[in-house]
């Protein structure tokens, strides 16, 4: 008799543009790539325990996230369990191993991908269905419960909605959402600054706080409600932050428009401009992150920016094939999203 086994995986994402307006409610284009975090479920079991080779040992918790808190990376799956659980994921606990092969801390979203395998895991074992983007938004209130970190939607809708050979726009207000293809001669190349990006303890919460004190001052709830003649007259630093994404999200919709006429020297103008607001208005980029974007542009891809929350990590450089063997680093593709798979045991 073959015994059937499970596994989970859930992909990263690379933000082709669209930096930074998620958590206003902007419009963001990710594409889920094809490196992500799997989880093999060994089994139900009384509570829910993990072990990674990768990541180190962690202890067991309770299925519900109850009990006490537990630390480095299972802190992510305890609060994941503790988001389901409110969603009323019947408390069936399990054994499971992980393994990753995404690379943590160079902005490819790495703690999604493993709230939404382990997501995913937890809800098979409890036979327990949420749509994907219930799913998405379970695993973002997780990381702000994990490590403190207001995210928005952008990684975990990413991870959850990637197809392959697209990506996908985004309303993060809404929700609303709808694939753009990646032409076949768009070549995402990801080059790393050797600075460890870590949203805790970086700008990030700052950033948002001061976004959100700028969107009061003009009596916004949204930052797609806006248009540049809306925020004359703020104080210097509250301008400088919305025009960053007023202006980004006008990027996102002629980025995908670049796209879908396949006019890749546009989009890529578009990528550096995004650099440029990222840098001057938004003041998220560092010296090395500038230097990488510099360095690709001048070894001819179409543009370049820094991708992700800042502060480090990398820069996502679009480029034609020739350019993208010269450039080296980590050539992404899009890809399908998140995903159960049953498979006979052997
Ligand atoms: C991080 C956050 C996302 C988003 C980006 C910036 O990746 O997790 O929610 O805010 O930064 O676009």
């Amino acid at each position: 008799m073959t015994r059937t086994a499970r596994a989970t995986w859930a992909p990263g994402r690379v933000n082709l543009i669209g930096e930074h307006t998620d958590y206003s409610g902007g419009l963001v284009l990710p594409a889920a790539i094809e490196l992500g975090v799997a989880v093999r479920i060994e089994g139900a079991a009384p509570s829910i325990s993990l072990t990674s080779r990768q990541f180190g040992g962690a202890e067991p918790f309770a299925p519900d996230g109850g009990g006490a808190a537990t630390d480095g990376w299972a802190r992510y799956a305890q609060a994941v369990a503790v988001e389901l659980a409110a969603l009323g994921r019947p408390a069936v606990g399990l054994e499971g191993t992980v393994t990753s092969d995404l690379p943590p801390g160079v902005g490819l979203s790495s703690s999604a991908a493993l709230e939404v395998a382990i997501a995913l895991a937890l809800c098979a074992v409890a036979d327990f269905e949420l749509e994907p983007l219930e799913l998405a938004l379970a695993c973002q209130r997780a990381e702000l419960r994990a490590v403190g970190v207001p995210c928005g939607i952008l990684d975990q809708a990413g991870s959850v909605l990637g197809r392959q050979r697209a990506a996908i726009l985004l309303d993060c207000g809404t929700l609303e959402h709808r694939l753009v293809p990646v032409p076949a001669d768009a070549v995402l190349v990801v080059l790393e600054s050797g600075v460890e990006r870590r949203l805790e303890g970086s700008g990030y919460a700052t950033r948002r706080a001061e976004l959100e004190h700028a969107l009061r001052l003009v009596g916004a709830e949204r930052s797609t409600e806006l248009e540049l003649g809306d925020i004359d007259g703020l104080d210097p630093l509250s301008l400088r932050r919305l025009r960053h994404v007023v202006t980004e999200n006008d990027r996102v919709l002629r980025f995908a428009a670049a796209l879908e006429a396949g006019d890749l020297a546009a989009a890529g103008r578009l990528l550096s401009e995004s650099h440029a607001s990222l840098r001057d208005d938004y003041e998220v980029s560092t010296p090395e992150l500038d230097e990488l974007v510099r360095a690709a542009e001048d070894a001819g891809a179409y543009g370049a920016r820094l991708v992700g929350g800042g502060f480090g990590g990398s820069v996502l450089a679009l480029a034609d094939p020739d350019t993208a063997r010269l450039l080296g680093g980590l050539t992404v593709h899009a890809s399908d999203g998140a995903r159960l798979r049953t498979y006979a045991k052997t």
